[in-house]
Parts: structure tokens; C-alpha cells; sequence
């Protein structure tokens, strides 16, 4: 596409580029000719993997510094063009248990790498990955970026705050900052080990094992589920969009209830099961019932709309869990 093609030789950061979304945005900005840097500490409890980089390990610069390290930071920033600054804790059940750990990833780092920006390297454009979770309960439906902001637990509050940080600085220090708000990503190189990076990753290693997928409350709710590549097609289109700068965009996709997913999901593998079990209280305190997005602001923007249809998605993410179970089990 032409506008990717912007991307040759540019110098592009990439934070959080050993996890899931990153890794997958590394890869793609490696076929496009970029000059990538990852900055990754491989925190625990996040989705960092060493093995999310296999094959292009050669062709790109790492750092395992950690964004709260400020002085690293400000010699990190200098002389990049892009940072996709997709470092976060992605755990809604984690940040009640410890929410400090929460504060200090989610919204510690985020001001800790702006103010870098804002000090060595003042016209470099910045892409935060926000989150759906931060409207909590939905009002209406599909979601658009006017609803309310009623998060319904300790993650949303900070990412909320990781989002609204590259706002303010966009719109007190010029910096060309601006969010997108994730809903349910999927795809290769995701956490499948256990249910931190949402469900669908722990559903995947159960069918794949031929194990019985637990649906609480029946999964009767509605979720939308983007594709990673198409989600790392949203961050690519904002780097080269001077448009977004200082703005929200909420990202979406096929919205379908959890027990046609696992239905399909099972299907697609060809083994394992479902059954409808109580939901556990602090699971159901902290859930949001049915939630999908209304992504035409993207659309109208960006000129991005989701490409990936569910079933193409979930087969091309079995298929990759496949051939690399033993780097993610
Ligand atoms: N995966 C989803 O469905 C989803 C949905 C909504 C929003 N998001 C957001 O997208 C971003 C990426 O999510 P992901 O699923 O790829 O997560 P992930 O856990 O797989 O990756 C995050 C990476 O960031 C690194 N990291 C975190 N804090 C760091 C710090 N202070 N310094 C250096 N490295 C640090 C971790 O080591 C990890 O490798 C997160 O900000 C998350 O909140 C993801």
C-alpha cells in the first residue's frame, strides 16, 4: 500500500516489542523496510516472549531498558521519527490483585516516556494503545469514542490516564500524541499460557489440548475481536496520518457472542469442548456485559476498516500455535 511505503528507512520505536501486539508490529515494519527499535524489558506478568521475534531478531535493535527508566528513555527517543508505545500490563483480574504494579507500568512508564519525548525529541509522533475497558459498562451500543468513561476496574482507570497523558501533552506541548482505544485482540504470538491477555488465548491452548472450555454464565456475552494484523494496520496508518495528532480512535471488529467463538474455535481445531459454568464473583464484579465498538471515526480518518473475518483470524492464529507450541505452552 502507498502510504506504507513511508515507512522505508524510517526510524521507528517500538515499545513493549517482545509482546504480543509489538512483536507482530515489528515484524510488519521489517517487511516495510523500517529501521526498528525495540525497547522491552520483559516485565513478568506481561506477554513478553524472546521467541516473538524469531526471524527477524537480525534486523532489528533491542533495548531492555524499562520506560521508567527515564535517562534511558531520553537517549532512547532521540532520532526517532514513530514510537508505537505499545508497553502495558493488560490484566483486568491482575491490576485488582496488585494495582500498584498496575500504576507503575500503566501510567508511571507512559509519563516517564513522554517526558523523555518532550525533552530530546519534541517532534516525534507517538501512538499509545488505549483500551475499550475504559468506557466499562456500556451505555449503548456499538461503543463510540463519545460515551462515557466509566472504567469498571483498577486497569481501566490507569489506562485511561496512559491515554488522556498523550492528549494533555499533545495539547500543551504540541507533541503529535494520539490513542487508540483496542478492543479484543487476537493472533499469533499471544499469551495462551493462561487467561491474562483476555480469553481467547486461553481458549485456544484448551482446544488445541483438547480440553473442556469453562463459558461463564453460558457465554451469551458479546465481544468485537480484531485481528492483530489489522489492529497493526490501524497503528501504521496513524504514524503517517498527521490528522489523529492530539485525538481518540476507538479500533473494532466481528462482534460475536463468547460461545459462537468457542463454537468456531472448536471446530477450526477439530477438538476439545465447551461447557456453561457460574461466573466466579471476582470475575462478575469486574465485567462489563456485552461490549463492541464504533470504529467509523477510524474509519473516516484513517481509511481503516478490519479485513480479517473471524474464522480466517482464529485459523491463521491455530495454525501459527500449531507450529510453535513448544515457545508458548
Ligand atoms: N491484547 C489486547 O487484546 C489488548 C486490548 C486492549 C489494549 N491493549 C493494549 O495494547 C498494549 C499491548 O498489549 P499486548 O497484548 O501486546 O501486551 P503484552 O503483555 O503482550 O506486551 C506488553 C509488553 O510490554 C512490556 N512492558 C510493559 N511495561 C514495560 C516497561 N515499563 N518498560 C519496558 N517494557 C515494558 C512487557 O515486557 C511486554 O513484553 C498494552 O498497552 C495493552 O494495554 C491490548
Amino acid at each position: 500500500m502507498e502510504r506504507l511505503a513511508k515507512y522505508a528507512g524510517k526510524k521507528v520505536m517500538v515499545t513493549g516489542g517482545l509482546g504480543f501486539i509489538g512483536s507482530n508490529m515489528a515484524h510488519r515494519l521489517v517487511e516495510l523496510g523500517a529501521d526498528v527499535l525495540i525497547v522491552d524489558a520483559l516485565l513478568p506478568g506481561c506477554g513478553g516472549n524472546p521467541h516473538n521475534i524469531e526471524g527477524i531478531r537480525d534486523k532489528v535493535q533491542i533495548s531492555s531498558s524499562d520506560l521508567r527508566d527515564s535517562d534511558a528513555m531520553g537517549q532512547l527517543v532521540k532520532g526517532q521519527e514513530i514510537v508505537f508505545n505499545l508497553a502495558g500490563k493488560i490484566s483486568h483480574i491482575e491490576s485488582m490483585r496488585d494495582p500498584f504494579a498496575d500504576l507503575e507500568i500503566n501510567t508511571r512508564s507512559q509519563l516517564s516516556l513522554l517526558e523523555a519525548c518532550r525533552a530530546h525529541n519534541p517532534d516525534v509522533k507517538i501512538i499509545y494503545a488505549g483500551t475499550r475497558q475504559i468506557y466499562g459498562i456500556p451505555e449503548y451500543l456499538p461503543v463510540d469514542e463519545r460515551h462515557p468513561l466509566q472504567p469498571v476496574d483498577i486497569n481501566g482507570i490507569h489506562k485511561m490516564a496512559g491515554g488522556w497523558y498523550h492528549i494533555v501533552f499533545h495539547k500543551v506541548y504540541g507533541l503529535r500524541a494520539c490513542t487508540l482505544r483496542l478492543t479484543n485482540t487476537y493472533g499469533p504470538r499471544m499469551v495462551v499460557r493462561d487467561s491474562r491477555q483476555g480469553v481467547i488465548g486461553w481458549f485456544i491452548k484448551q482446544a488445541l489440548d483438547g480440553e473442556e472450555i469453562k463459558l461463564f454464565g453460558g457465554g451469551g456475552q458479546l465481544r468485537d475481536m480484531t485481528y492483530v494484523d489489522d489492529a497493526v494496520s490501524a497503528f501504521l496508518f496513524a504514524g503517517v496520518t498527521d490528522e489523529v495528532d492530539g485525538q481518540f480512535f476507538n479500533l473494532g471488529g466481528e462482534a460475536v457472542s463468547l460461545l459462537s467463538l468457542v463454537q468456531l474455535l472448536t471446530c477450526i481445531c477439530g477438538s476439545g469442548s465447551y461447557a456453561a459454568v457460574d461466573f466466579p464473583p471476582e470475575r462478575k464484579r469486574i465485567d462489563i456485559g456485552d461490549y463492541y465498538s464504533d470504529y467509523r471515526k477510524a474509519k473516516r480518518v484513517l481509511d481503516w476498516m478490519p479485513t480479517t473475518t473471524l474464522a480466517q483470524g482464529l485459523q491463521r492464529t491455530v495454525d501459527f500455535f500449531r507450529r510453535n507450541k513448544e515457545h508458548y505452552w
